[in-house]
């Protein structure tokens, strides 16, 4: 029989997951329980992404080795699952034996048939520390300003972004001592020479990729592959079995979705089987940016070794889940994290479905706790909830629990609905399988309000056993999304472990007792909800602000005191500032200040101004982000941005102070992706 491996994407270990992390997870989860359902010869893989410098930095960070720290999170995640109901074949990691040996193995495969090639590069070196420091962990004289403490990737005073061997009188920011320049030589994947053979695998199999997977693959293509470092200077990671690379180790994305095949050789005894057997069928589940790493360098890995090994034939790819208006944010703790979930005493269930309804199938979409409030209520409670429950009431009330003889006339629609469900989900688009569900479960509560069994008593028995048997299958089909309430509606129907064959079947026949009916959704209260969003959500964490970087693009003196600039936010806006005292037009043009794009508008001298912008002192410093682009959001870590308009009274109260060259807002730093805020004012300036 042939067979089919399903794996999702390899979540980092060095945090705690959020919702966005959940998309891709519950998908393959979903995929695999409806494969399973039909009986289809499946496995699951799923397990952390270990290696790599974020684990090493964050180690750092936490005062523990990198071991000790995956270690941790991996247990964290692996909880996380569990609660989730991710019933993965195998749940393993990165920095596992098996994995270190099978990437060794392909990568040993690689070098023999000639896709390695050496190069060297120039980097910073400590010799106390024994380690080839990253850009950001060398600390010196900035080239260009003379600040004396300027990191390796970017003075912070004036900016300009550096290369570490730029800087004078360099110290190793982790011991201080002076950093020497070394050589240092690394391994390439050869990509252009393994692309011939890349290209005429994927012709063949690329029209069954989703259109953003081809259109990215192809897009890399069409600009050329180079050759790919897959070596690094780190000590965490799968050492490279070569002489003169005993302090390196391998690229985390290397060995990452080599992974896949190390978890399943961790866990299975036979998975040669799965993953060098023509028969196997490989779908792979995974979030936008992660395209290229499966569709081009992992086959181009497996493809350089010779060896018959199998490679990706479904693709599913989600886009984006977003949070409240903004992004899901680790760095930032911004969004709903798994151990939060667990805390709210929602059922995993609840969590999965509103997952899943939201699922970012072909464009970004959002999670915002009102929207999972009406879609726990509206849809799970009254729909599918409701029918349960007021149809097996109704059985063990009137007909002492037991199904009467069905009317069949009903049941044709019904099976046309559950063939588009099967079919919906084989292509997997779960988020449209899943509203068929529910159109399914609205068709029998309007046969239920239309044959009105409380006043037909003797039709009612034959309404009944129609929509006992409709539950029935919805308990099936919902199975893949929801499998504690489908276990939960079965067990109240007496019947358990019922397969996608069962479905369509009038399995619950005359004369079949079923058990006593309960709830099987509760309903999130608004005081529940209201609970919520203070202790996760937006309403602790809020940031008034909606801040932006703006670039000046003219700027024309009006009277003495006003400039009417227009500058570049994402969007052109005019803006009128009191600062013509302080700078001449050609000193602004050009400049990438910081505007709070979410004033109510306001007119000056007649002018209309959207938006101010912000400046310290008395001298109205501007705060200034000239590494960013126009339009970066800016904001403070643990707090998310708020969009809704604001007064200007309102934008009083929000206090913003300058400390070393930055702003402060309750001790924590303005900034954007790339860089903090800055500005040339003495401390303890407010800015307004
Ligand atoms: O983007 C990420 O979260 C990566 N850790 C995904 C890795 S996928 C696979 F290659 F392991
Ligand atoms: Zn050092």
């Amino acid at each position: 029989m042939s067979k089919i491996l399903v794996t999702s994407a390899l979540p980092y270990v060095n945090n705690v997951p959020h919702l966005g992390t959940m998309v891709c997870v519950f998908s393959a989860d979903v995929y695999t329980r409806f494969l399973r359902l039909k009986g289809e010869n499946v496995i699951s893989v799923l397990g952390t992404d270990e290696h790599g410098t974020t684990a090493e930095v964050k180690a750092i960070e936490e005062g523990v080795t990198p071991r000790e720290l995956v270690d941790k999170y991996f247990k964290i995640h692996k909880e996380i699952y569990d609660w989730f109901e991710c019933d993965f074949d195998c749940f393993g990691r990165t920095s596992s034996e098996a994995n270190k040996d099978v990437t060794i193995d392909i990568f040993q495969k690689l070098d023999k048939n000639g896709y390695i090639v050496e190069q060297e590069l120039e980097q910073t070196y400590c010799r106390k520390c024994d380690k080839f420091l990253a850009d950001r962990f060398v600390i010196g004289e900035c080239p260009h300003c003379g600040y004396p403490e300027a990191r390796g990737d970017q003075c912070e005073s004036c900016s300009k972004l550096l290369n570490a061997i730029e800087l004078k009188n360099p110290k190793c920011s982790i011991c201080g001592t002076a950093p020497e320049i070394k050589k240092s030589r690394h391994l390439f994947i050869d990509l252009p020479k393994l692309e011939p053979k890349l290209v005429e695998w994927m012709d063949k199999v690329k029209a069954g990729w989703s259109h953003n997977a081809r259109s990215m693959s192809e897009a890399w293509l069409k600009e050329g592959l180079t050759l790919r470092c897959i070596t690094r200077d780190l000590k965490w990671g799968i050492p490279v079995p070569k002489e003169g690379y005993e302090n390196k180790v391998f690229y985390s994305w290397f060995d990452a979705p080599i992974g896949y095949i190390g978890i399943t050789k961790e866990c299975k005894k036979d998975w040669k089987d799965w993953w060098l057997n023509p028969d196997t069928r490989l779908v792979q589940f995974m979030g936008k940016d992660n395209i290229p790493f499966h569709t081009i360098l992992f086959p181009s890995f497996l493809i350089g070794t010779g060896d018959p090994y199998v490679l990706v034939s479904g693709l599913s790819v989600n886009e984006y889940l977003n949070y409240e208006g903004g992004m899901f944010s680790k760095s930032r703790g911004i969004g709903v994290f798994g151990d939060s979930a667990m805390e709210t005493g929602i059922k995993a269930d609840i969590w999965r479905y509103y997952v899943m309804a939201a699922r970012p199938e072909k464009s970004d979409s959002e999670f915002t706790w009102k929207d999972f409030q009406a879609k726990t209520n509206n849809e799970l409670v009254a729909n599918i909830g409701n029918l349960t429950n007021r149809t097996l009431t109704f059985i063990n009330r009137f007909y002492d629990n037991k199904i009467g003889a069905a009317d069949e006339a009903f049941f044709e629609k019904l099976r046309e609905a559950e063939k588009r469900v099967g079919g919906l989900l084989d292509k997997i688009e779960l988020r449209d399988a899943l509203k068929e569900i529910m159109l399914i479960g609205k068709m029998g509560n309007q046969y239920f309000q239309e044959n009105e069994p409380w006043k037909h008593k003797k039709k009612a028995a034959q309404v009944l056993a129609v929509l006992a048997n409709l539950v029935k299958d919805i308990s099936i089909m919902i199975a893949p999304y929801m499998p504690e309430a489908a276990k939960n509606i079965q067990k109240q129907l007496n019947l358990k472990d019922l397969t996608w064959d069962d479905l369509g079947q009038i399995t619950l026949k005359e004369g079949h007792e079923i058990k006593q009916a309960k709830i099987i959704f509760n309903k999130i209260e608004d005081k529940e909800l209201d609970e919520f969003e203070t202790k996760y959500g937006s309403k602790s964490k809020a940031f008034p602000l909606n801040l932006k970087v703006a670039k000046i693009l003219k700027a024309e003196p009006v009277g003495d005191k006003l400039m009417k600039l227009e500058v570049d936010i994402g969007e052109k806006r005019q803006i009128v500032a009191g600062i013509k005292p302080f700078y001449s037009a050609e000193e602004l043009v050009g400049k990438n200040i910081v505007v709070v794009a979410n004033l109510k508008p306001a007119k000056l001298k007649g002018l209309v101004s959207k938006g101010m912008l912000l400046a310290a002192g008395d001298d109205a410093r501007l705060l200034t982000a000239p590494n960013s682009m126009p339009g970066d959001p800016i904001y403070i870590d643990g707090l998310e941005n708020k969009t809704d308009q604001i007064s200007i009274h309102e934008f009083s109260k929000v206090k913003l102070v300058t400390k070393d060259h930055k702003v402060e807002h309750d001790g924590k730093f303005l900034k954007t992706d790339k860089e903090e805020v800055q500005v040339e004012a003495e401390d303890g300036k407010t800015v307004a």
